[in-house]
């Protein structure tokens, strides 16, 4: 039986660049999709899976992370006083309880594999699931629950994975999986779209044996100057199995304006409250002439 996965890692550190000056002074990961951020779709996710404790690495401005995840009784206490029995509900729903988060700090973003081995203490020698909360999945389950099952069959190492447009595989990593079966032969980190070894991306899920942090040790800078989760993954493949799942439901890449705002509209498409009327402006706004109005040609950002 396949050791159960209680753990899971969520990389916070990286400085979100392509969000500033919204990033400025606050995580890429507490921007918000409708009503709630980033960083608490990932957390619900995962305890959807089953886990239970919830391991951040974080780093500079990352307070506002520690402060989402904990009681805040002056304001409970004030919604209290004003019968606010919604939102009362709305907090302490999904609220890990004490004792189930444990941050760590990554001091320097060197890259998502060297955030991922500061967590090194605090996983020990359990494997782990490892979320990054920018990628934003719209499904009926949850991407780390779609994985699990796979996990309990074959144990090792599980990895999401999602089809993209080959002309965007120079984004992400890719994998290469055997012809039939969901074993994954190779795998390469923004490789050039000639060189792809398929259009399979790794969307940020995975369920990992903790060997990783070894190697993730002595891993150097790779793609971007930064140590890389890839590289350090291709060197367990040498000696453990990694299967893919190819995850259903749609994906945003809430690290990208054009996937946060994306993924916005389609969250607000379906929300139970408003979704209908947000639809009817959104059909308004898309006619004919409010185009001719408000779109500009793309300019090319040098
Ligand atoms: P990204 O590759 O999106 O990098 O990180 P970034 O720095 O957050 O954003 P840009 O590219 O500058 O806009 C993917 C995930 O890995 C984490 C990020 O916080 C995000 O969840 N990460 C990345 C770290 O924790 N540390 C790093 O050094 C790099």
């Amino acid at each position: 039986m396949a050791y159960p996965i209680k753990k899971a890692v969520f990389p916070v550190a990286g400085l979100g660049t392509r969000f500033l000056p919204a990033t400025k002074a606050m995580p890429k990961e507490m921007l918000t999709v409708v009503d709630k951020p980033l960083i608490q779709y990932a957390v619900e996710e995962a305890a959807e899976a089953g886990i239970e404790h919830f391991i951040f690495v974080t780093g500079r401005n990352k307070s506002t992370i520690e402060d989402h995840f904990d009681h805040q009784y002056e304001l409970m206490n004030t919604l209290r006083k004003k019968n606010k029995h919604v939102q009362i509900e709305i907090l302490e729903k999904d609220l890990p309880s004490a004792g189930q988060t444990s941050f760590t700090r990554q001091q320097e973003p060197l890259g998502l594999g060297h955030a991922v081995w500061c967590a090194r203490h605090l996983i020990g020698k359990e494997p782990f699931a490892l979320l990054l909360p920018d990628m934003l999945l719209q499904s009926e389950s949850g991407a780390l629950k779609q994985m699990m099952a796979q996990y309990e069959r074959l144990g090792n190492n599980v990895i999401g994975l999602y089809q993209v447009p080959l002309e965007e595989v120079d984004q992400y990593g890719i994998v290469k999986t055997e012809s039939e079966g969901c074993k994954i032969i190779d795998m390469v980190e923004k490789p050039k779209v000639a060189d792809a070894p398929s259009n399979l991306m790794m969307m940020g899920r995975y369920i990992l044996q903790p060997e990783i942090m070894m190697l993730l040790e002595t891993q150097n800078k790779g793609a971007g100057g930064e140590i890389q989760l890839t590289d350090a993954m291709l060197k367990l493949l040498q000696f453990q199995d990694f299967s893919g799942v190819q995850i259903e439901g749609e994906l945003f890449d809430c690290g990208s304006k054009l996937g946060f705002l994306t993924a916005n509209v389609s969250f607000a498409l379906q929300h139970s409250e408003f979704g209908d009327e947000f639809a009817a402006n959104i059909r308004a706004m898309t006619n004919k002439d409010y185009f001719k109005k408000h779109t500009k040609k793309n300019k090319k950002t040098p």
